[in-house]
């Protein structure tokens, strides 16, 4: 699969049209594979039927909810702070132990297992030189993690990274990482105003990477029977709780914080993660499961992110469980869209950002007017808000607000923050706010 997809790369530089025509047929051969899979675990799970989501163009009669006073009707939050016995969690100590609980339930029912035994990956510089990053000189290094192999010979898998830092920089840097797209190379990606978010951060003094998540892990459920999901289990389909694509690629950003252990220009203990929309998602899985991560820029993860799953507004359970998305989670997941529904899920989106205590979180939305309502800015406000319980008992500080804030209120007081700002679906305009709410844990 990976031949004939630098085979359409290639394609797309010599003939556009004949790329369109082929690149549509290799959607649809994908598409009937994601069903076939995804038929599988229906299979798998004993379910016939499945709720059909809501759609996300806002003008379809089964447009996604948007009005507030719909949206809430959950009354079964789970209590973060509550012991499955029903006693309270009163202590640092006692969080110590209610966290497995709440891990052992996303494991299972939301994200999946990693599993017990994940290959070894070996890293190699594969290139390096002296660049200039908008005005900014810069050290860049080229990477791949070979992941062994060796019991599956079948399936290759190599993680791209690439590493930028300042050229004088005197020292390690704390380095922000970025789940990063691969765009076709016709594509021209719009110019922010100011500098970019890689220039802003050579700019402090820090560096930034870019892992390819689709590198070791492909976006969608075809895939599942190769990247390193395939490989760990030799190419045949996955157990009703066997990890999804989102932990896989926080399992691949682990294994690059795994080589800044080993290079001296990055300080280990100062590396940040950062994605939008579904790197969103990945971004705010890999804060959760990696506590050596210091802190979490999540870009419109929305749901499956940091959005309320219990919400009814924007993207719901039923979207993420049908066959386009379900790959980013475990194959029980898929249930909660029939026969079960969101309020049976044992934990939701606010428990995901309380395993990121006590470190730094922010969560950060595009405006409804340019983005649009699919992701729920107030559902991942909310989480935020859910998780300030655990923040205090640790000591730290939640979002500091509990009403939903006017568009472009920075919320950055708390070791939780939050920002809405005025663009559309991206992180860009809340790049210097996040540099500011960092400089408070990395220059102390
Ligand atoms: C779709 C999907 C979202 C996802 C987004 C993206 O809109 O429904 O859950 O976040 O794609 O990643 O771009």
């Amino acid at each position: 699969m990976r031949k004939f997809i630098y085979f359409l790369m290639l394609c797309c530089f010599i003939a556009p049209q004949a790329f369109a025509q082929i690149s549509q047929q290799w959607r649809d051969s994908i598409n009937k594979l994601n069903t076939e899979d995804h038929q599988a675990m229906k299979k798998l799970l004993g379910i016939t039927e499945l709720r059909p989501g809501p759609s996300g163009n806002p003008d379809a009669p089964n447009a996604a909810n948007t009005d507030e006073s719909k949206a809430s009707p959950y009354t079964s939050l789970p209590d973060p702070l509550i012991f499955k016995n029903g006693k309270k969690v009163t202590t640092p100590e006692q969080w110590e132990k209610r966290k497995p609980e709440i891990f052992e339930d996303f494991d299972r029912e939301v994200y999946g297992r990693v599993p017990a035994n994940t290959p070894a990956v070996t890293w190699e510089v594969v290139g390096e030189k002296d660049t200039v990053i908008g005005d900014q000189p810069a050290r860049e290094k080229f990477l791949l993690g070979h992941v062994d192999n060796s019991a599956y010979p079948a399936i290759k898998v190599d993680i791209q990274l690439t590493l930028v830092t300042p050229a004088d920089a005197a020292g390690p840097v704390p380095v922000i990482m970025e789940f990063g797209f691969i765009f076709p190379a016709h594509w021209k990606m719009p110019k922010p105003d100011g500098p970019t978010w890689q220039q802003q951060l050579l700019e402090k003094g820090w560096g930034y990477a870019i892992l390819i998540p689709t590198s070791y892990q492909a976006d969608f459920g075809a895939g599942l029977k190769e990247g390193i999901i395939g490989l760990v289990n030799k190419g045949e389909p996955r157990k009703a709780d066997d990890w999804g694509t989102l932990r896989a690629w926080a399992w691949g950003a682990s294994r690059a914080l795994d080589y800044f252990e080993t290079d001296k220009n990055v300080d280990e203990k100062r590396v940040g993660i950062e994605g939008l929309s579904r790197y969103g998602k990945a971004a705010i899985v890999t804060m959760a499961y990696d506590p050596r991560f210091a802190i979490g820029l999540i870009g419109s993860s929305g749901a499956g992110g940091a959005k309320i799953l219990r919400r009814v507004f924007g993207e719901q359970v039923e979207n993420l469980a049908a066959s386009g998305e379900y790959h980013w989670f475990a194959p029980n997941f898929i249930k909660y869209a029939g026969p079960l529904t969101p309020n049976d899920l044992p934990v939701d989106a606010h428990e995901l950002v309380a395993l990121c205590a006590p470190r730094p979180v922010f969560i950060s939305a595009g405006s409804p007017a340019v983005e649009g309502n699919w992701i729920d800015a107030k559902g991942m406000f909310l989480a935020g808000v859910h998780a300030g319980p655990v923040y205090k008992l640790l000591g730290k500080r939640g979002l500091g607000a509990t009403e939903f804030p006017p568009q472009e209120t920075t919320l950055i007081k708390g070791d939780i923050a939050f920002r809405q700002h005025e663009g559309g679906h991206t992180v860009g305009p809340n790049w210097p706010v996040f540099i500011k709410f960092a400089e408070r844990y990395f220059e102390k």
